[in-house]
């Protein structure tokens, strides 16, 4: 059903763009260049948690930060959410449609930098709409950056990001559980292969998943076996939202919290996303470095 509707909207938005390249190519029959104009879109699943803003607002600022003279703008690619926002009145495009806007706003060089943490289906969803763009032509380059965890030097400093955020008054024994959305899709293998590196540096740092494997009841028989007593709860996620709150830190008898506790491990839930701190929203920044580099 997903895929379908991309289907749909990537159509939708070539009729657009196809009009707009039309005139396009009778402008460049009469010789006209096109000025060079470099922009940046980020694009996150999205949220419509209150609590979530602090992460994207930390993530907009520190991007026009490093490319003060660059436009920056947002798309979702949640429909769910975008509808859910929409009748809060707050409008977020989704990419396609922030992509057909940019190329009438007569932006020649796009970085589009998925704000994902792995490579799963929302990322390749996302690379079908930019290579369509490519396709289509219209735009002189539009480059789609790699999300947070892709490659082993991206590993090695998202290691080095979550061992340097862990609590500062986490005691010796006492361990940090990350919990990582999770996918069907084969980029799900990212969070076992996090936690393999990093526990070689700190074996008492889990990761887990809500939706993908490991689960909670794997990393809780990993927590036992290490003879666990507390456990400090932390989003492995861009934001602090629904699945933090809820799944992780909720009341409800199924929520991480719940399960360890039960197991009797003490649990205290840290509702921060890792867009909220600099070490993993540089990561996404050096993307976007490496996008502008090939303009
Ligand atoms: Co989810």
């Amino acid at each position: 059903m997903k895929g379908s509707m991309i289907k749909k909207s990537v159509i939708f938005t070539i009729a657009m763009l196809s009009l707009l390249l039309i005139s396009n190519f009778a402008n460049a029959t009469h010789g006209e260049k096109r000025e060079v104009k470099k922009g940046i879109l980020l694009v996150a699943f999205g949220s419509s948690e209150e609590s979530a803003q602090i992460s994207f607002d930390n993530i907009d600022k520190k991007t026009k930060a490093a490319f003060p003279d660059v436009p920056v703008y947002w798309a979702y690619t949640s429909h769910i959410i975008r509808n859910k926002l929409a009748k809060q009145g707050k409008i977020l495009d989704a990419p396609e449609v922030a992509l057909a806007k940019m190329r009438a706003e007569g932006f020649t060089h796009v970085a589009v930098q998925s704000l994902h943490t792995i490579a799963g289906e929302e990322y390749h969803d996302l690379r079908k709409i930019v290579g369509a763009f490519n396709q289509m032509g219209g735009f002189e380059k539009v480059i789609l950056g790699y999300p947070m965890m892709s490659t082993q030097e991206d590993m090695v400093k998202v290691v080095d990001a979550i061992l340097k955020n862990t609590p500062k008054d986490r005691k010796t024994g006492e361990a940090v559980v990350l919990m990582g959305h999770g996918t069907p899709h084969p980029a799900n293998a990212f969070y076992a292969a996090l936690m393999f590196q990093i526990q070689l540096k700190d074996p008492n740092i889990f990761v887990g998943t809500v939706e993908g494997y490991p689960g909670i009841e794997d990393i809780k028989s990993l927590m036992l076996k290490s003879k666990i007593k507390k456990a400090y709860l932390m989003p492995f996620m861009s934001v602090a939202g629904d699945h933090a709150k809820n799944d992780m830190a909720g009341d409800e008898e199924d929520s991480w919290k719940s399960i360890l506790t039960k197991a009797g491990i003490k649990c205290e839930p840290i509702l921060k996303g890792t867009a909220e701190f600099e070490d993993f929203v540089n990561i996404w920044i050096e993307h976007i470095k490496i996008v502008i580099a090939h303009f």
